[in-house]
């Protein structure tokens, strides 16, 4: 019998530690061939090829080469080269992933083809339509095939706007998977160490989104708060390339690096990441990811964003929101609240075992 062809889409950063797990169940399995599609949305090494290799992804066997650009270049670009493959050779089911402009061209071509499309990590919403993502997980899921949420919310959200049931399953979180995967090497990893840092005595930064970096005055609160945060706590910050860029054209790049207490560090690979935030008395962030690993991990989290698409690490997990001026007040409150204050709880389905779950399920839509 011949076997089916899967496209997996990977492009960014949070891409590849939801595109890992499914690859490796995908590839255990004799009913079908997997094609790994790399679309270049990132491409320095420490935002791609090291994070492939900590997950144990081979190189793709296609790489679009689309890079960097504007929301209408970089969507179009993915369009434009993704489609030439899929009218060569037609996979049977494309994969997409997570919420970035790669994930939204791909379904895109998908749909225009008449190419099932299956959505991993489908139904979040943060209702804040000036976010991009926002935008790309209301088009993927609006036309998507196949939707494989995380959460009861999401199926919620999906339910509320009018979603046929019958394309909803709920698989559970997959990041979980990559990090169960990970787990003996995580563990073992040597960065805490590298850091000087020890175990519960620091903090961990990320920053990146649009509204927090691409205007000064914001960026310049933050540059701020996080300086007198680590007069309470040492605090590492792995620095986003966009972030670098945007410290660096504000002139504020310098003020942070000087911060006493604070490591400046570029971003690190999953492994070693993963050993920072297993260790981390809290994290501050704007990432979507972080906030979910923190609530399996049960560290307390501080998300700089007014909203979050993924409630379920608020009302279960130990995630908050905070505003930009109160992030000092912030990181007072959980010091003094105590390291056995974050209580939490894991959602159902945050297992380890989401890939398997899409695994059986891309298999009885295939036989369907
Ligand atoms: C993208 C995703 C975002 C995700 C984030 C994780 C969209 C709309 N946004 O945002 O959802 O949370 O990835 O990182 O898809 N750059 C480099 N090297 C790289 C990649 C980017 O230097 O490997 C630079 C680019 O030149 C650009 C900036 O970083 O200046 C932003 O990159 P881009 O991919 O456009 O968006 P992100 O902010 O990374």
């Amino acid at each position: 019998m011949k076997k089916a062809q899967i496209d997996l889409i990977a492009a960014a950063r949070p891409n590849f530690m939801k595109v890992a797990p499914l690859y490796h169940a995908l590839t255990a399995e004799s009913w079908c061939d997997v094609r790994l599609v790399h679309t270049g949305q990132h491409y320095d090494a420490n935002m791609s090829s090291d994070i492939f290799d900590d997950l144990g992804l081979p190189d793709p066997h296609h790489h679009l080469g689309v890079g960097s650009g504007s929301h209408a270049t970089q969507t179009a670009g993915v369009m434009t080269a993704y489609e030439p493959l899929c009218l060569s050779s037609p996979p049977a089911w494309i994969v997409v992933v997570g919420d970035v402009n790669s994930t939204v061209a791909c379904t895109l071509v998908g749909a225009k083809l008449h190419i099932p499309v299956a959505h991993l990590e489908a139904g979040l919403r943060s209702g804040d339509r000036r976010m991009p993502e926002e935008i790309n997980r209301l088009v993927t899921d609006a036309i998507a095939d196949l939707l494989w949420t995380p959460s009861p919310d999401a199926d919620a959200n999906l339910a509320h706007e009018g979603v046929d049931p019958a394309k909803v399953e709920r698989i559970g979180n997959i990041m979980i998977d990559s990090y169960e995967l990970m787990r003996e090497r995580i563990e073992g990893d040597g960065t805490r160490a590298r850091m000087g840092v020890q175990g519960k005595e620091y903090g961990v930064v990320t920053l990146h989104r649009p509204a927090n970096v691409d205007s000064r005055d914001t960026l310049e609160v933050l540059v701020e708060q996080v300086r007198s945060s680590a007069s309470r706590l040492p605090l590492v910050f792995a620095v986003h390339p966009r972030t670098e860029k945007q410290l660096k054209e504000f002139g504020l790049y310098d003020r942070l690096v000087s911060s006493p207490g604070l490591t400046v560090t570029e971003p690190l690979s999953y492994v070693s990441f993963m050993n920072m935030v297993t260790g981390a008395r809290l994290i501050i962030t704007d990432s979507g990811g972080i906030q979910e690993e923190t609530t399996y991990l049960g560290i307390p989290c501080l998300t700089v964003r007014d909203t979050t698409e993924r409630p379920i690490t608020i009302e279960q997990g130990t995630n908050q929101l905070v505003e930009p001026e109160s992030l000092l007040e912030t990181v007072d409150a959980v010091l003094a609240a105590g390291s056995d204050a974050a209580a939490s709880r894991k959602p159902e389905f945050w297992d380890g075992k989401a890939a398997g779950r899409a695994v059986e399920s891309l298999k009885r839509r295939l036989r369907q």
